[in-house]
C-alpha cells in the first residue's frame, strides 16, 4: 500500500497553498478534491476578479470565538507574502477600494499560477473523487477513496471549506472529520449573506427595491459605512453583508442614513427658501427620491415642508441617524459567502494548524472558526493558514 507523507482534502485556496509548501520541502504530497476542478471558489469569487487580499489585513478583521488564534499565521504569511507571490506570477492587480485588491483580468490566473506550482513541487492532484472513510493507523491515517483506491498518509490535512453554496460542492465534511477525532465545532451559521424580511415589510419596501445608498450600518456595537441595497428579498450591498457576519436572529439592525452634513440645518434652509416643496422632495438632496419618500412617510411626515416645525425636522434627523428594522432572516448557505464558526480553535495549534490531541491531523481556511470580513480576508487566511500548515506536516 503507497504512503505519503501527506494527504490534503479539499484542493481550494487553502489546500493548494498547503499542497504546494508542503511539496517544496520534499514532502510526498496528494491532494483530493470531489469536484472535477480546483479552485472553484476562487474562479466566481470578486465578479471573477477574485479579491485575493486586503492591503490593511489584520487579526481585527476577523471573527473568531479566540480572536487571538489567527494572529500567528496571518503575521508568518502576511498579504504582502501573498502580493509578492502574486507578482512574481506577473497577475496584474488593482487595488478597488478600502485596500481590496483584486485581479485586473480574470480569476483563473491565480488557479492556473497555484496548479503550476503544485506541478513543479511534486504534487499529485486526484479529482472527482471523494473520501469514503479515514481511520488512525499507527502514527498516521488509512484512507479510502470513492474509486476504491487504499492509501496511507502521515499527515492529514482537512481543507475542505464550509456549508456555503452547496451548489459548489460545499460539504460538512471537516465538522465530520473534527469530531470524529474528538475536536469541538463552534456554531455554525451563513455569514456576509443578504438579510431577508417578512412579508408586510417586503411589501412596504417594494417601491424601492433597487435602491442603493451609503449608509453606517450597526448591529449591536458593531458598524460598517459601506452601500446597501433594498432587494425584493430584503437588505444586500456591501454594508449588510459584513453587519450579516454579527447580527443575530431576533435582533433589530440600525441604519444612519447621515449624509455627512447635518440633516435638521439642511432641510430648515431648504424651508426657507422653498417650503412649498414636499418633505420626501427635500430629502431627496442627500437621498435617492423613491427611498427619502419612503423614510419620510415611515417617520409619520406628511405635506409640505413648511408644514413641518423645527421640533419634527429634529425628530426626522434622529430617525435618519437611527432607523431600526428586524430582519426575519438571511438569504442562507445557498448565497452566503462564508460559514461563520468551525472547528474549534482551542483543539488547534495556531502556528501549525495541527490538532492538539490528535497528532499528524491539520484543518485549514474556511473549515477553522476564523470568518474574515468582506473584502479579501477570508482567502488571506486560507492563504496564511494553508501556508503555515505547509511548513510542518
Ligand atoms: P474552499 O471552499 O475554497 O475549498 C474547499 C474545497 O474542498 C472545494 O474545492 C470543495 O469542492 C472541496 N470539498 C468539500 N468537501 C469535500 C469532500 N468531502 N471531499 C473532497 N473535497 C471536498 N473571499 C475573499 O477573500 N474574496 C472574495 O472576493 C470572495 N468572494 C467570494 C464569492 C463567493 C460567491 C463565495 C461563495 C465566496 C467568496 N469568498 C471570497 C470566500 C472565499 O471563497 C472562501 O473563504 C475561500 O474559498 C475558502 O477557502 P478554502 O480553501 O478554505 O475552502
Amino acid at each position: 500500500m503507497i504512503t505519503y507523507d501527506v494527504a490534503i482534502i479539499g484542493a481550494g485556496a487553502a489546500g493548494m497553498m498547503c499542497a504546494i509548501e508542503a511539496g517544496k520541502r520534499g514532502r510526498t504530497v496528494t491532494l483530493i478534491e470531489h469536484s472535477d476542478k480546483p479552485g472553484e471558489k476562487i474562479r466566481i469569487s470578486g465578479g471573477g476578479r477574485c479579491n485575493f487580499t486586503n492591503l490593511h489585513c489584520g487579526p481585527n478583521n476577523f471573527l473568531s470565538a479566540n480572536p487571538h488564534f489567527a494572529k500567528s499565521a496571518l503575521k508568518r504569511y502576511s498579504q504582502r507574502d501573498f502580493i509578492a507571490w502574486i507578482d512574481r506570477h506577473r497577475i496584474a492587480w488593482h487595488e478597488k477600494t478600502l485596500g481590496q485588491l483584486f485581479c485586473d483580468g480574470p480569476a483563473t490566473q491565480i488557479i492556473d499560477a497555484l496548479r503550476g506550482e503544485m506541478r513543479e513541487a511534486g504534487v499529485g492532484v486526484r479529482l472527482g473523487v471523494s473520501v469514503t472513510s479515514h481511520m488512525r493507523k499507527g502514527e498516521g491515517f488509512e484512507l479510502r477513496l470513492s474509486d476504491g483506491t487504499l492509501f496511507r498518509c502521515r499527515s492529514l490535512v482537512i481543507a475542505t471549506g464550509g456549508k456555503s453554496i452547496p451548489k459548489m460542492g460545499a460539504t460538512g465534511f471537516a465538522y465530520d472529520v473534527a469530531r470524529a477525532y474528538g475536536l469541538d465545532v463552534t456554531e455554525t451559521r451563513p455569514a456576509l449573506v443578504p438579510l431577508t424580511f417578512g412579508p408586510e415589510i417586503l411589501e412596504r419596501f417594494k417601491p424601492i427595491a433597487g435602491v442603493a445608498v451609503d449608509a453606517i450600518v450597526s448591529a449591536g456595537k458593531t458598524s460598517f459605512e459601506e452601500a446597501l441595497l433594498f432587494t425584493h428579498r430584503g437588505l444586500s450591498g456591501p454594508a449588510i453583508l459584513q453587519i450579516s457576519s454579527y447580527w443575530r436572529e431576533g435582533e433589530e439592525i440600525s441604519i444612519n442614513f447621515q449624509p455627512g452634513f447635518g440633516i435638521f440645518d439642511e432641510l430648515k434652509s431648504q424651508r426657507g427658501e422653498n417650503g412649498r416643496q414636499a418633505i420626501g422632495t427635500a430629502m431627496s438632496v442627500f437621498l435617492p427620491k423613491r427611498l427619502a419618500q419612503l423614510l419620510a412617510a415611515d417617520c409619520g411626515l406628511t405635506g409640505n415642508l413648511a408644514d413641518q416645525s423645527d421640533k419634527k425636522l429634529r425628530a426626522l434627523e434622529a430617525w435618519l441617524r437611527d432607523w431600526r428594522i428586524k430582519p426575519t432572516g438571511s438569504e442562507g448557505y445557498r448565497t452566503a459567502e462564508v460559514t461563520l464558526g468551525g472547528i474549534d480553535t482551542a483543539g488547534l495549534d495556531s502556528r501549525s494548524m495541527e490538532a492538539r490531541h490528535a497528532p499528524g491531523l491539520y484543518f485549514i481556511g474556511e473549515a477553522v472558526d476564523v470568518t474574515g470580513w468582506l473584502g479579501g480576508f477570508n482567502f488571506q487566511w486560507a492563504w496564511s493558514s494553508g501556508w503555515s500548515a505547509g511548513q510542518h506536516v
